[in-house]
């Protein structure tokens, strides 16, 4: 990324651009349209479905770090979703964006905050929020291994966003 784009705050334009990135590190993963298919039987946005965009967004939000860190390429899997609030319903219509923000670096996991939040006409209404952890895993001889998430060779302790040195 660069770095005029990480110094950007969210829907500022940058060199013409409107930024999908903001200091403190957050990361715009995923940004969806809620449909009337996405409804639960009382008309509002099913939790399943949030739960799965945070699960996606997740992810991509882990994939982001790893390259962002200098990290190799991983096959991730989700192993743990933890403390999902729901705060508000989210209705059809919202456009929805999901934020992600590393929390920690194990040896084979990864562990991201999403942040959902609505922007309803300007204002922005935060949604549901969650930790997901994912780890890195070996699929190639049809066994599932984990593997160290920053290279094999990498002996560097357990880290925190704060810790992670980027390249
Ligand atoms: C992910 C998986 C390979 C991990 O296997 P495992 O035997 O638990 O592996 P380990 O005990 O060595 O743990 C691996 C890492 O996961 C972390 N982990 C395991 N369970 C966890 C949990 N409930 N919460 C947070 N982290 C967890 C461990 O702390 C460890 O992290 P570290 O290497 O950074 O220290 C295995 O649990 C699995 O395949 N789960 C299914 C994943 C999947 O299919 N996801 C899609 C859901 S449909």
């Amino acid at each position: 990324m660069r770095s005029a784009e990480r110094d950007c705050a969210p829907q500022r334009k940058c060199g013409g651009l409107v930024s999908d990135t903001q200091p403190a590190d957050r990361y715009l993963a995923i940004k969806v349209v809620m449909m009337p298919r996405d409804t639960n039987p009382h008309g509002t946005i099913f939790g399943g479905v949030i739960l799965s965009y945070t699960d996606q967004a997740g992810a991509v939000g882990a994939h982001h770090e790893i390259r962002r860190a200098g990290w190799p390429h991983q096959t991730l899997v989700s192993v743990a979703m933890k403390s999902v609030e729901f705060h508000r319903p989210v209705f059809v219509g919202d456009t929805v964006s999901f934020w992600t923000r590393l929390v920690h670096v194990g040896r084979s996991s990864i562990t991201m905050h999403v942040d959902v939040e609505a922007d309803r006409y300007g204002e922005i209404t935060h949604l549901t929020e969650a930790e997901v952890t994912y780890v890195a895993v070996d699929l190639s001889d049809g066994q599932r291994r984990t593997v160290p998430i920053r290279g094999s060779a990498d002996p560097r302790p357990p880290a925190t966003a704060d810790t992670v040195t980027h390249p």
